[in-house]
C-alpha cells in the first residue's frame, strides 16, 4: 500500500492500495491494478486472451461526463492533463468495445490539387501549388500535381472506391483557378464547374454525400499577384468565391468546410516557405496571412449563414488541425505550462477567434512582448477590432478537425518509443488523440467535432500490406471511441486521409497516404485496394468495434473475432520470453 516513501514523503505513492493519509483511521482502498494483479495471480499468468479482454473490458468503464456550461469555458481545459495524461500505460492501452451513435458519419478524404491532375484543362487557370512545384527543388524530386492522380478523368473509378470503401461521406475540395481561372467571379470556367457537377452527382447517385472544402491550399496565382493572403483583398476575394460556389451547388451539398488548416497555410506558405507560394519570413508575415484567413473564413460563413442557409440547409464550418502536446512529466507544472503553451499557439491560434472571441491571451501577451524587446513598436500579431472580433466569433457550425500526431511538451519532442511513419512529422501516438478531443470539448464549449483528416504514410518500396495502416486506424479509432463513451466527446464523423496516394506537397509522391495504391509511373494511374482497405472497412461496416464477447456480429471480419491489440502484445511478449527461456 502507499506509504512513507523516504524524502518524498507521501507525495509518491507506490501502493497497490491507496491509503487516505488525511483520514485519522488511514482507510485503504484497492486500485484498479489490485484488481488486475489479483486476476495475474489467479491465473498464474495472462490467461487466454479473450479473458485478459473480458476482464479489462469491466474494469474500464467510467462514467460519461456532463456536459460542460459555457460559463465553465475554457477554464476546464487542463483537466486533460491532469487526468489523462497521468492515467497509467496500462489504462492507456486498453482497449475499448463498443459502437458509434446510429447517425456517425464514416468518410474518406482528399484535396483537389492532391488529386486531379488536368492541370490546364478545359480552361483552369494557374495555382500557387502550380507555379510553386514547377519551381526546380521546392518539391522532393521537383514532382508536381500536372496529372496527379487522375481524377479529373476517372471519376467512375474513384467512386467505384469510395463505394468499396461502403463510406457514408467523401470529403472533397474545389480547385479555385478550376472555377475561376482569374480568381474572381468576372471570368467563370462552366467547363470547371461541369466537372463538379458530375463529381457530385455521381456521389449522390451511389448515396454519398460530398463534404466540400472551398480551400485546400490552391490560390489562384493571380490573386497571389496581387498579396495573396497577405492583403486583405483576399477576403473579398474568398466571399465572392464562396457565393458562387454556394449559389451553384448549394442545391446539393450539405456539408461545407471553407478553409483547410488554416496553420499550414499561414506558417509554411507564408512563414517558413516551405509550402506555396514558398513566401519566407519566419517573424511576422504568418500571423498577417493567418488574420487574413480567418477573416476569409468568417465572410464566408456570414455569406452562407444570411443568404443561403434557410433555403439548402446545410451546415458550414472551418477545418483545424492540430497536435497533441503531452508533457514529457504530467507532474511538472513546467512542462504542463509548455503543453498548453503549444496548444494556444496550434489549436488556439485560430480556434479562439472562431469559437471563443478573439487571439487568446498568452499568445496575445508573448507575442507583444517579444516584439517589443526585439525592437517593434507595436505586436507582431495584428489585432482585430471590436467589431471583427463579433463578427469573427460564432462562425461555426461544427469543428472540423485534422488530427495525426503528438508531441513532447517541454523542449517540443516526440516520444522515442512512438512508432515511425513515411513522414518525419508523423509519429504513431493514438493517446494523443482521445485527448485532444476530449480538450476541445473543454476547451471550445463542447462543439460537435467532425474529424476531416487523420491517417498515415509509408514510404519506399510499394507493399501492399499496409499493417501499420491498419494498426493506425484500429487505434486511433479505439481512441476517438473513448473520447466519445467515455469523456463525452460529441464526435459526429470520421474521415479518414486518403482515398488514395496522391501528390504529398512538397513531398510530392514519395510518401503515400493511400488507402489505395496508385502506380504513378503507369500512365493509366491503376489503382489497387492495400489490405487497410478492407480493414477500415469492417470498422465503418462496423460502426465501431462491436463485443466479440456480445456473440457473433455479422459486420466482423477474422480480424475482429478474436482478440485486441493488448492481448496480442502480451501474446508475443509471452512468447519472446519463452522463446528467451529456451535459448537459456
Ligand atoms: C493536409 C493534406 C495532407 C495531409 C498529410 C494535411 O495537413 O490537409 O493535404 O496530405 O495532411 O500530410
Amino acid at each position: 500500500m502507499d506509504g512513507f516513501e523516504g524524502p518524498q514523503g507521501y507525495s509518491e505513492r507506490f501502493g497497490l492500495t491507496h491509503v487516505n493519509f488525511e483520514d485519522a483511521n488511514r482507510q485503504r482502498t484497492p486500485k484498479q491494478s489490485a484488481y488486475f494483479f489479483s486476476g495475474v495471480i489467479e491465473n498464474n499468468g495472462f490467461g487466454t486472451p479473450a479473458r485478459h479482454l473480458k476482464e479489462v473490458a469491466e474494469i474500464t468503464v467510467t462514467p460519461r461526463t456532463s456536459k460542460l456550461v459555457a460559463s465553465q469555458v475554457p477554464s476546464e481545459a487542463k483537466v486533460v492533463w491532469d487526468t489523462l495524461s497521468r492515467q497509467s500505460r496500462f489504462q492507456r492501452h486498453k482497449y475499448h468495445y463498443g459502437t458509434f451513435p446510429q447517425d456517425f458519419l464514416w468518410g474518406v478524404s482528399s484535396s483537389a490539387y492532391q488529386i486531379e491532375g488536368a492541370w490546364r484543362a478545359d480552361g483552369k487557370g494557374m495555382s500557387i501549388w502550380d507555379k510553386f512545384s514547377h519551381t526546380p527543388g521546392k518539391v522532393l524530386h521537383n514532382d508536381n500535381g500536372d496529372i496527379a492522380c487522375d481524377s479529373y478523368n476517372k471519376l467512375e473509378i474513384d467512386i467505384g472506391l469510395l463505394k468499396q470503401l461502403k463510406v457514408t461521406h467523401y470529403r472533397m475540395s474545389i480547385s479555385w483557378p478550376r472555377v475561376l481561372p482569374d480568381g474572381t467571379t468576372n471570368n467563370i470556367n462552366e467547363a470547371g464547374v461541369d466537372y463538379y457537377h458530375r463529381v457530385i452527382d455521381a456521389l449522390l447517385a451511389a448515396n454519398i454525400q460530398p463534404q466540400v472544402t472551398l480551400y485546400h491550399w490552391d490560390l489562384p496565382q493571380a490573386l497571389e499577384d496581387q498579396g495573396g493572403w497577405l492583403s486583405d483583398m483576399v477576403v473579398d476575394r474568398f466571399r465572392e468565391y464562396a457565393d458562387f460556389l454556394f449559389s451553384r451547388f448549394g442545391h446539393k451539398v450539405k456539408f461545407w468546410i471553407t478553409i483547410n488548416e488554416p496553420y499550414i497555410i499561414a506558417l509554411l506558405g507564408y512563414g517558413y516557405g516551405s509550402f506555396a507560394p514558398g513566401n519566407h519570413d519566419p517573424g511576422s508575415l504568418h500571423y498577417v496571412a493567418g488574420h487574413n484567413v480567418i477573416k476569409a473564413h468568417a465572410e464566408a460563413w456570414h455569406v452562407y449563414n444570411d443568404k443561403y442557409r434557410a433555403e439548402q440547409k446545410g451546415r458550414i464550418s472551418i477545418t483545424l488541425n492540430s497536435d497533441w502536446a503531452e508533457p514529457r512529466n504530467p507532474y511538472k507544472q513546467e512542462d504542463i505550462d509548455a503543453a498548453k503553451r503549444y496548444m494556444d499557439f496550434f489549436l488556439g491560434w485560430f480556434a479562439n477567434p472562431i469559437f471563443v472571441g478573439d487571439y487568446n491571451e498568452p499568445m496575445k501577451r508573448i507575442i507583444r512582448e517579444r516584439s517589443l524587446a526585439n525592437g517593434l513598436d507595436k505586436s507582431r500579431l495584428p489585432e482585430f477590432t471590436p467589431a471583427e472580433i463579433e463578427r469573427i466569433r460564432g462562425t461555426h457550425d461544427f469543428f472540423g478537425l485534422n488530427h495525426y500526431t503528438s508531441v513532447l511538451a517541454f523542449m517540443v519532442i516526440s516520444d522515442r518509443t512512438w512508432l515511425e511513419s513515411g513522414s518525419n512529422w508523423l509519429k504513431i501516438a493514438p493517446l494523443g488523440f482521445r485527448k485532444l478531443l476530449k480538450y476541445i470539448k473543454d476547451e471550445y464549449g463542447d462543439p460537435p467535432i467532425l474529424v476531416t483528416e487523420n491517417g498515415v504514410s509509408e514510404n519506399g518500396p510499394v507493399d501492399l500490406n499496409d499493417e501499420h495502416r491498419s494498426y493506425f486506424y484500429e487505434n486511433y479509432i479505439n481512441e476517438m471511441l473513448k473520447a466519445n463513451m467515455t469523456d463525452g466527446a460529441n464526435v459526429i464523423g470520421y474521415t479518414a486521409w486518403s482515398l488514395m496516394d496522391n501528390l504529398e506537397w512538397a513531398s510530392g509522391y514519395g510518401e503515400r497516404f493511400g488507402l489505395f495504391y496508385v502506380n504513378h509511373t503507369n500512365a493509366d494511374r491503376p489503382r489497387t485496394p492495400k489490405t487497410s482497405v478492407p480493414f477500415y472497412t469492417t470498422i465503418v461496416r462496423c460502426n465501431g468495434f462491436p463485443n466479440p464477447a456480445d456473440g457473433p456480429h455479422d459486420c466482423t471480419n477474422p480480424l475482429f473475432s478474436t482478440s485486441g491489440p493488448i492481448s496480442d502484445a502480451l501474446l508475443i511478449v509471452s512468447k519472446k520470453r519463452s522463446k528467451k527461456r529456451r535459448d537459456d
